[in-house]
C-alpha cells in the first residue's frame, strides 16, 4: 500500500515541491489548505488531481485532529507558516500564532490521534538573526532579530520538547533562504528576477529596494524538499541544517539578474526606506555538513544558476502576460 503524507502549506513555495517530490516516490498526498474567499492553488494547479486537498487551518486544531483521523497519514510535513519576516512586525501576534502555536496544535494532533506519524517542522535559518558564529551549524545559539524568527524559534523547541517527551518522531530542519520561480513575489530574490524581467519589457522603469548589503545563503527549492523527506527516513529523529555553505549580498544578486537580461542594475535600482527593517538579519552562512554526511543530502543547483533560472522564467512569464 503506498504511504501516505499530509503536508501542510502545499499551496506555498515548498509545499508544491515537496508534493511533487513525494507523488514521484509513491506517495499519497493529502494536502491541507485553509479557506479563503478566492482559490490560490495556482503553484499546484498542475498536480491538482494526484492529491487530496483536506480543509484546516493551523489556528484550529480540532481542524488537524479531524484531518489526521480522516487521513491517516504516515508523515506529517508541517511547512505552513506566516512566512514573510517583514509582515511579522506589522502582525506579530498572528505570526504568534500561526508560526509559533501552529506547531504545538499539530504536534498534539499527532500526539492525541497517531504519535507513530513522523513530523517534519520548517525551521529556519532566521533564528540565528544576530549570528552568534560563522558558519552557522546545529549547535549554534539562537538570537532571532525578528518577530518571525522568535515564533520560528518556539517551533523549533517545541518540536525538540515533544521528541523529547513523547518519543515522537518529530525533526526539524533549519533551512536556509531557498527560492525558485514559485517564490512568492514580495521576497527579495522574486522581487529582483519578476522586477527585471518588467524592466526587460519596458514595464517598469524603477525597482525599489531596502538593504542591498544583507547577505543570505540561497539555495533552490526543490533541491531544499528532498533533505525534508531524507530526515524523516531515520531511523532517529534529529536536527539538520539544510544550506550551501556560501553567501551572496543583495547588491550580488541585483547584479547578477540584471546582467542576465543585458541590463546595467545601477539605472534602474533605488533605495525606498520603506523595505528596510526595525532590525535586519546582516549574515547568514549555513554548514550542512551534517545533512550531508549523514542525510547524504546534496543540492543540485548553485546560486548562478538559480538566479539565471529565475530571471528566464519571469521573463517567460511577463512575455506570456503581455501576448
Ligand atoms: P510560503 O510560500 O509563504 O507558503 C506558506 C504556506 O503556509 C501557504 O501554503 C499558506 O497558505 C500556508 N498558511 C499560512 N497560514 C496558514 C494557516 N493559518 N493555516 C494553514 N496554512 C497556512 O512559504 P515557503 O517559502 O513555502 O516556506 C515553507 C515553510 O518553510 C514556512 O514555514 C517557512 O516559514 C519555512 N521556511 C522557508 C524558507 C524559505 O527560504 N523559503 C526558509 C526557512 C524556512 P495560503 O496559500 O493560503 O496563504
Ligand atoms: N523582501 C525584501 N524586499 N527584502 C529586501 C528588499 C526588498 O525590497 N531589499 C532588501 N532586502 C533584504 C532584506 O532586508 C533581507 O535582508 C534580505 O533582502 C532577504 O529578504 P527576504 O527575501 O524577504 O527573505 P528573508 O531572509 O527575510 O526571509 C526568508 O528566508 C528565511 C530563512 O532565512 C523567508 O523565506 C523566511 O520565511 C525564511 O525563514
Amino acid at each position: 500500500m503506498a504511504k501516505r503524507a499530509l503536508i501542510t502549506g502545499i499551496t506555498g513555495q515548498d509545499g508544491s515541491y515537496l508534493a511533487e517530490f513525494l507523488l514521484g516516490q509513491g506517495y499519497e498526498v493529502c494536502g491541507m489548505v485553509r479557506r479563503s474567499s478566492t482559490v490560490n492553488f495556482e503553484r499546484i494547479a498542475h498536480i491538482q488531481d494526484a492529491v487530496t486537498l483536506v480543509a484546516g487551518d493551523l489556528l484550529d486544531e480540532v481542524s488537524m485532529i479531524n484531518i489526521l483521523r480522516e487521513s491517516r497519514p504516515a508523515e506529517v510535513y508541517n511547512l505552513a507558516a506566516q512566512s514573510f519576516v517583514q509582515t511579522s512586525w506589522n502582525q506579530p501576534v498572528l505570526t504568534g500564532e500561526t508560526t509559533a502555536l501552529g506547531v504545538t496544535r499539530m504536534l498534539d494532533a499527532i500526539r492525541i490521534v497517531d504519535p507513530e506519524i513522523r513530523f517534519y517542522q520548517a525551521s529556519s535559518s532566521e533564528m540565528f538573526g544576530k549570528v552568534q558564529e560563522v558558519p552557522q551549524q546545529e549547535s549554534t545559539p539562537f538570537y532571532p532579530r525578528s518577530p518571525y524568527g522568535v515564533a520560528k524559534v518556539y517551533g523549533h523547541w517545541i518540536t525538540v520538547n515533544y521528541r523529547e517527551s513523547y518519543d515522537l518522531h518529530a525533526s526539524s530542519g533549519i533551512l536556509f533562504n531557498h527560492e525558485s520561480p514559485r517564490r512568492g513575489l514580495e521576497f527579495v530574490t522574486r522581487k529582483v528576477t519578476h522586477g527585471v524581467a518588467r524592466i526587460a519589457a519596458g514595464i517598469d522603469e524603477k525597482l525599489a529596494l531596502g538593504n542591498l548589503d544583507a547577505q543570505r545563503d540561497w539555495g533552490y527549492a526543490a533541491d531544499y524538499v528532498r533533505a525534508m523527506w531524507l530526515m524523516l527516513r531515520q531511523d532517529r529523529p534529529d536536527d539538520y541544517v539544510v544550506a550551501t555553505g556560501e553567501t551572496h549580498s543583495v547588491k550580488e544578486l541585483v547584479e547578477l539578474a540584471f546582467a542576465a537580461a543585458g541590463l546595467n542594475w545601477e539605472r534602474y535600482v533605488v533605495i525606498d526606506d520603506r523595505f528596510l527593517r526595525p532590525a535586519e538579519v546582516d549574515l547568514l552562512v549555513g554548514d550542512p555538513s551534517k545533512a550531508e554526511s549523514t542525510l547524504g543530502w546534496e543540492r543540485d543547483v548553485d546560486f548562478a544558476q538559480l538566479v539565471a533560472m529565475m530571471v528566464e522564467a519571469d521573463m517567460a512569464l511577463v512575455k506570456s502576460r503581455l501576448g
